[in-house]
């Protein structure tokens, strides 16, 4: 059963859905990105949580992985074709322990309030099998813009709400919320380990020296995590 939260998210995203891609290009950085963070994927079994339209495991399924997706809002869901996918909540996963070698999510975790974000954290955790790996793609609170590098995102994404181009209205009962880097990564760390934070390069900001030469200014993070258990741990 969907709590309140992700009853708003579901609606918001339901309803906005022609405003989301429905795929992904080969050399898009995030996808990039997530490769390298999760390595060879052909032969793999992996979860893509927050899947949405189903871009990036389609993605991830043409370079030979099993994917399936999760999502809590029906309408993106139904356009996540040729995945296999279920609508759930990434809260509570319809799966067994250890059932994946690698958990996703693109975008999705910066939707759950903070109850959410932890539950998620350690249904990723349970689901994984030892040693398997989690890639997170969220966006970093302290980016600043790549069209107007003195501003910093969250002043930008600040004047969208206010001026309701932004897919939560400014004074709704759900906000996007972006993340301090070094604190995902601590959170993270309460359950995984080998935490690592990469700071991704968007082809916006490669036209910019500031974003080439200051990693920490970039808005797209990934955070990969190991499960407990893995061949490597030492
Ligand atoms: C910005 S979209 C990203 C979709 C996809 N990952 C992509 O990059 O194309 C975020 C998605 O996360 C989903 N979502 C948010 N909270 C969720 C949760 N707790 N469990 C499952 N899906 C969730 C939303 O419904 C939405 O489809």
């Amino acid at each position: 059963m969907k709590n309140l939260h992700e009853a708003e998210v579901a609606s918001r995203f339901d309803a906005q859905r022609r405003r989301f891609k429905s795929a992904v290009a080969d050399d898009d950085y995030r996808l990039l990105g997530l490769l390298d963070a999760v390595g060879p994927v052909r032969g793999l079994t992996i979860l893509d949580l927050g899947c949405g339209k189903g871009r990036f495991a389609r993605a991830l399924r043409r370079r030979g992985a099993a994917v399936i997706g999760v999502d809590i809002a029906a309408a993106m869901l139904a356009e996540a074709t040729g995945v296999p996918r279920a609508r759930a909540s990434s809260r509570r996963l319809p799966f067994r322990d250890a059932s994946f070698d690698a958990v996703i999510a693109v975008e999705a975790v910066e939707h759950m309030d903070p109850a959410g974000c932890e539950a998620t954290l350690r249904e990723a955790r349970r689901v994984l099998r030892p040693g398997g790996r989690l890639a997170i793609v969220d966006k970093n609170v302290a980016a600043l813009s790549a069209r107007r590098p003195w501003l910093p995102s969250v002043a930008e994404k600040r004047i969208d709400e206010l001026r309701g181009r932004w897919m939560y209205p400014a004074w709704g009962p759900v906000r996007e919320r972006w993340f301090w880097p070094s604190r995902l990564r601590r959170a993270l760390e309460r359950r995984f380990e080998r935490v690592d934070v990469r700071r991704l390069l968007s082809p916006a900001e490669r036209e910019r020296w500031l974003f080439r030469r200051l990693p920490a200014a970039r808005l797209m993070t990934l955070w990969v995590a190991e499960a407990p258990g893995g061949r490597n741990v030492q």
